[in-house]
């Protein structure tokens, strides 16, 4: 074991790095959800390159230790090559965007069994040695709930804005809300609802079922005082693309998905204005 003066130097020298990092990086939005499944990955992933396309300079840091699935959704799933220097890492960079993610550091399939503590510390050392050059934005991707890995992320990358995504059954909602006093709790200024799921586009006649409902997400956005960003159907081809690592805002940018996270980006980029 270390000494403790030596780990405190350390942990030091760590906050130091973050603290040059995040001087580099204009703006500063967490993804998260109370629960997990509704389309939080692939709304941070879809998010990242729509500011891409509107000329942003933009990060996206896997957030999800023991569910990393932002490799899968973008293919930036080789290993990093090793930086000059022993503390560096190199994120991948995809179609203009950079990617940091644990799971290109471990053998395929294999579980992340780690306590609190060392998931956290993978966050830390993210945010301290990714080496992401000046940013607009930098997108984290986080596991759902109320654990360890949400609280270290807000409390070392210091966001403007947390985007809550949800489904628009009840038994989405309530977790959303739970997820949304979380953000307040954490003093994010900025708190904007995304509406995931909402309405099955017919991949036959192109008409939309009400499959979980829809409207449930704005009603609590404005019952919490908190933004709407707007609604995301449910659509066929974009869960395709995501099993294949093409985000269907740059492979399918006709889509209705992707003409909701158009509208979804302008919202963001205003109300961070
Ligand atoms: N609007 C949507 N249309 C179709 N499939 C979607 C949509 N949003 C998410 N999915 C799919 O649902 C699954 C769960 O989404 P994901 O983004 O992994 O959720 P989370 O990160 O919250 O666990 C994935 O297979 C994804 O492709
Ligand atoms: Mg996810």
């Amino acid at each position: 074991m270390k000494p403790d003066t030596e780990r405190a130097r350390e942990m030091q020298e760590q906050a130091e790095r973050i603290e040059g990092v995040l001087r580099g990086i204009k703006h500063r939005i967490v993804v998260f959800s109370g629960k997990g499944g509704v389309g939080k990955t692939t709304v941070a992933v879809n998010l990242a390159y729509a500011l891409v396309k509107r000329a942003k300079k933009v990060g996206l840091l896997d957030a999800d230790i023991t569910g990393p699935n932002v490799p899968k959704m973008t293919g930036a799933v080789a290993p990093y090559a090793p930086g000059e220097n022993p503390h560096e890492i190199h994120p991948h960079v995809r179609e203009g965007l950079s990617i940091i993610s644990i799971a290109p550091m471990l053998p395929e399939d294999s579980p992340v069994i780690w306590r609190g503590p060392l998931r956290s510390g993978a966050i830390r050392q993210f945010l301290a040695d990714v080496v992401w050059g000046e940013l607009d934005y930098l997108l984290a991707d986080l596991p759902p709930g109320t654990g360890d890995e949400i609280l270290t992320t807000v409390q070392e990358m210091h966001p403007q804005m947390a985007v809550v995504v949800t489904t628009p059954q009840e038994v989405s909602l309530v977790d959303c809300r739970r997820a949304v006093n979380m953000a307040k709790k954490m003093n994010i200024p900025v708190i904007g609802v995304i509406e995931n799921m909402s309405g099955l586009i017919c991949p036959h006649c192109g008409g939309e079922i009400d499959l979980f409902g829809t409207g449930g997400g704005k009603d609590m956005a404005r019952r919490m005082g908190v933004a709407f960003l707007g609604r995301i159907p449910l659509e066929v081809k974009t869960r395709i693309s995501g099993d294949q690592g093409k985000p269907v805002v740059l492979h399918d940018p006709e889509s209705p998905v992707s003409a909701a996270f158009d509208s979804i980006t302008q919202n963001v980029e205003a109300l961070l204005k």
